[in-house]
């Protein structure tokens, strides 16, 4: 009889249409993992519960999507250093009592823009928008990269303002306020991460903060342009990526987190990108 798989999963509620199963098996396939990685759609009210039941049946390790990030930080005994400044987790890697939690988003992001995109951004002028976990979870990251000006903007000043206490140490060029009180542009990247998407609809920025050597990245993804991307392009800026290339470096990230190896991201991210993609998850 063989051994029984590896115990993987994402967590989230609703969660039947992520892609991380699809993701997940390919990686696994490709690097020759024996794990099984499914879907759990739990309500807020039985997280823990189901968290800790899964770990006590030797569960190895779950990815953790909307709504539970915050809660995900605090089951976790532990936090790398990046989740704890992104204040959220999206990773949980379960060691019979410890359970530790990381986040993968903002290393993802990076290199997405980085690697995949070829974006070298020290000395670049960036505009965050958007003030909640999606955003926190990259601020770090991207400051990491050395630009000359991190700006998080969002309908709220004070909230965008908030967000930037959340980073002490940062120099003085990470700065927050309201969407109608955007710094002159253009910028060198705009970066979406607001829901916006989800609902069609499209933060109030500026055209100005638009130029023609302007890339806009909407962290949301979508079978077609998003209404960001579409925006994006309208206002000429050279180039509208989705989040397909966060998505999956941040799922390669955790891969290595749990396995100790890294999967090649590029053959994954061009079956997703051209529709090539399925939702049913095969390594079970
Ligand atoms: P997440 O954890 O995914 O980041 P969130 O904490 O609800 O989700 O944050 C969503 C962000 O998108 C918020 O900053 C929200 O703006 P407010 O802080 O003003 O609520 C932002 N957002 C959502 N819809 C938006 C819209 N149509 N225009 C601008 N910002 C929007």
């Amino acid at each position: 009889m063989n051994a029984p798989l590896d115990q993987y999963g994402v967590i989230g509620h609703p969660i039947a249409h992520s892609w991380s199963p699809f993701i997940h098996a390919t990686f696994a396939r490709q690097t020759g993992q024996a794990i099984a990685y499914r879907l759990h759609d739990v309500a807020p009210e039985q997280f823990r519960d189901h968290v800790l039941d899964f770990a006590a049946s030797g569960g190895r390790g779950l990815n953790v999507t909307i709504p539970h990030k915050i809660a995900a930080a605090a089951l976790a005994t532990e936090l790398s250093e990046r989740a704890r400044r992104a204040g959220a987790v999206n990773t949980l890697k379960l060691e019979d009592e410890r359970i530790l939690g990381d986040n993968t988003d903002g290393a993802g992001l990076v290199r997405d823009l980085c690697a995949n995109l070829g974006l070298a951004l020290a000395g670049c002028r960036i505009l965050l928008i958007g003030a909640g976990g999606a955003a926190r979870g990259v601020i770090g990251p991207l400051l990491a990269l050395d630009p000359s000006q991190v700006v998080i903007a969002a309908r709220t000043g004070d909230k965008a303002r908030a967000l930037t206490a959340a980073f002490p140490g940062a120099p003085a060029r990470l700065s927050g306020c309201a969407l109608s009180e955007l710094p002159r542009g253009p910028f060198d990247l705009l970066i979406n991460a607001t829901s916006s998407s989800l609902s069609g609809e499209i933060p109030a920025i500026a055209d100005a903060a638009v130029g023609p050597m302007t890339t806009c990245y909407d962290m949301a993804y979508s079978s077609t342009p998003t209404p960001f991307e579409r925006w994006a392009l309208d206002r000429g800026c050279e180039r509208a990526v989705q989040g397909w290339g966060m998505l999956v470096e941040q799922a390669a990230e955790s891969f290595e987190l749990w396995r100790g190896v890294r999967p090649d991201t590029t053959p994954v991210l061009a079956l997703l990108v051209s529709g090539r993609g399925t939702r049913t998850s095969i390594a079970e």
